[in-house]
């Protein structure tokens, strides 16, 4: 009867890691709603966008910006992404029709002066492919719209970089090289998410480690029990006992090389820190 007790306790313990682990899998993927309002055509999650550019068809370091709330969804993987040339609207806020011409290109344009819902339909009705808006600041900021303000008639990506990657650009533009760029938004959360996650990932699996070794020493309780009362006592489960620990422990050590994984990927990766 303890047998049994003991094995649907560590069953029980078991399904639960299991089920923590998943779960925070699947947090993974998730990605940072904003505290921006949503309203219809403007209620995108705001997902990190790797910029990657090319200055005379030489590739430049990739930068890191930002989607809105509204306006078509990125690819998820850099070879679906199109690359594009990239022209400055004019005026340079893209608050008004501009005089450039976009069509087919991405069309860069400052922030301020505007909704950014107002800067993307500009650059959109005069063909552009996609806006790129630079930041006044060196952190990401989320573009959100206003009520009324149909957003749902806008049909081309947006994204935001900070100001230093927006200065750089402009570095190659003024000198009269040609730049490219190509967006996509791989599937990972914000740098902030991504930290809690790991932390979360560390936390769930200590915990699970102790409740490993406090079942582990139970059953050596029961075992040395059972050796006073050699009539309960039978090989086939102690060898079944033994079996389950290996189980264990090889659950444990592939959830602490999971999240080595897990590290070693988000600082490959680097995040919003690493672009200021
Ligand atoms: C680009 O640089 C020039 C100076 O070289 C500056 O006048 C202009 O405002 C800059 N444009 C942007 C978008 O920052
Ligand atoms: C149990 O194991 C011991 C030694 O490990 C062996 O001598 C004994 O025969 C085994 N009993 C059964 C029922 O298998």
């Amino acid at each position: 009867m303890a047998f049994a007790a003991r094995r649907s306790l560590s069953l029980r313990t078991i399904l639960f890691c299991i089920f923590f682990l998943i779960g925070f899998s699947f947090a993974e993927e998730a990605s940072h709603d904003g505290d921006s309002p949503k309203f219809p055509g403007c209620d995108h999650p705001y997902n990190l966008v790797k910029v990657k550019n090319w200055v005379n068809g030489a590739g430049g370091e990739t930068l890191t910006g930002i989607t809105a709330r509204f306006g078509a969804f990125l690819p998820k993987e850099a070879k679906n992404g199109v690359r594009l040339t990239a022209v400055f609207s004019n005026p340079l806020n893209s608050c008004s029709p501009s005089s450039s011409k976009l069509s087919g290109s991405v069309a860069i344009a400052v922030r301020g002066e505007c909704d950014f819902t107002t800067k993307a339909k500009v650059a959109q009705s005069r063909g552009a492919a996609a806006l790129l808006v630079i930041n006044d600041k060196e952190e990401l900021a989320e573009m959100g719209c206003e009520k009324d303000s149909s957003a749902q008639d806008i049909s081309i990506p947006v994204v935001l970089i900070p100001n230093s990657g927006g200065q750089s650009l402009n570095r190659s533009i003024m000198d009269g090289q040609k730049v490219e760029l190509l967006f996509y938004a791989p599937v990972r959360p914000p740098v902030d998410l991504s930290v809690i996650f790991l932390w979360m990932m560390a936390v769930g699996t200590v915990v699970c480690a102790s409740l490993w070794s406090e079942i582990a020493a139970s059953e050596e309780n029961e075992e040395r029990y059972n050796e006073l009362s050699p009539k309960e006592t039978s090989n086939a489960s102690a060898f079944k006992d033994d079996a389950e620990k290996d189980f264990l422990d090889i659950d444990v050590k592939s959830a602490e090389e999971n999240l080595d994984r897990m590290i070693l990927m988000e600082s490959k990766s680097g995040g919003i820190e690493n672009q200021n």
